[in-house]
């Protein structure tokens, strides 16, 4: 049985003012089957820590540098992040892969810097617009499963996020057959590379989670929760997806 989780990317949205918003989150954590995360700008990955004290709310970061030290300047290192309290890191996110030319190599070894450093990797792939409309979905999401995912990868130190590019902040949804085709190819996909770990993994949909669409998403098949971007950045929004996910 795959625990639940909510997880929020707060992507480069928030001072310390925001944190009120993270704060306001901690009654609707505390659930019995669902697990909720906020990943913050590195600037508040530790504050989040102290603001999330006596919740349940994990914080993460969302990106981390492959190598664990040395002249990389502007650049996070896994250790970092642990060091500051978060315990997940998201890797691979489709915004890395295009604006820094992320490859699915690099998403694979900031993964494993990731494990390296106790921090569970939120591992993001997806397609384009024109892969979809061209029908290269899964050909597309099964070569960056592959090459993202590390050998290590384990139940309890990977999450895998599915975002279809063209749905993440434009406020477009896949149809519920379109999720659950790709969600139950990527767990058929991690099961034959990795066994009953690949059952483990957490598989999420992300691209304009909203309270109103959250509860059908999360009726599809393997669909373990959301990775959420804009509507994580409002407790009340925020609230009511975990609310719906834990009820699913
Ligand atoms: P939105 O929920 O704003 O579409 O963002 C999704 C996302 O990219 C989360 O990582």
């Amino acid at each position: 049985m795959r625990r639940k989780l909510a997880a929020g990317n707060w992507k480069m949205n928030g001072l310390a003012a925001q944190l009120t918003e993270l704060e306001a989150m901690k009654p609707a954590a505390a659930t019995q089957q669902t697990d909720v995360l906020i990943c913050t700008p590195a600037t508040l990955v530790s504050r989040a820590v102290d603001a999330a004290a006596g919740s349940t709310i994990a914080v993460g970061g969302q990106d981390c540098h492959a190598n664990a030290s040395g002249a990389h300047t502007g650049d996070i290192s896994g250790a970092m992040l642990a060091d500051a309290g978060a315990t997940y890191v998201i890797t691979g996110h489709s915004e890395r892969r295009v604006d820094h030319a992320e490859t699915d190599a690099i998403v694979a070894a900031k993964s494993e810097a990731a494990y390296a450093n106790d921090l569970v990797a939120v591992i993001c792939i997806g397609e384009s617009l024109d892969e979809r409309e061209s029908g290269k979905t899964l050909d597309v999401v099964g070569t960056q499963l592959a090459g993202s995912t590390p050998a290590g990868a384990t139940g309890a130190n990977t999450v895998i996020a599915y975002e279809p590019v063209w749905a993440i902040g434009t406020g477009k949804v896949p149809t519920l057959e379109q999720i659950g085709e790709v969600h139950d190819f990527i767990r058929t996909q991690l099961v034959e590379r990795f066994g009953a770990e690949g059952e483990a993994m957490r598989v999420l949909y992300g691209g304009s989670v909203k309270p109103s669409n959250a509860t059908e998403i999360f009726a599809v098949s393997n669909v373990d929760g959301a990775l959420v971007g804009g509507a994580s950045l409002k407790a009340d929004d925020f609230n009511a997806i975990i609310t719906a996910l834990d009820a699913a």
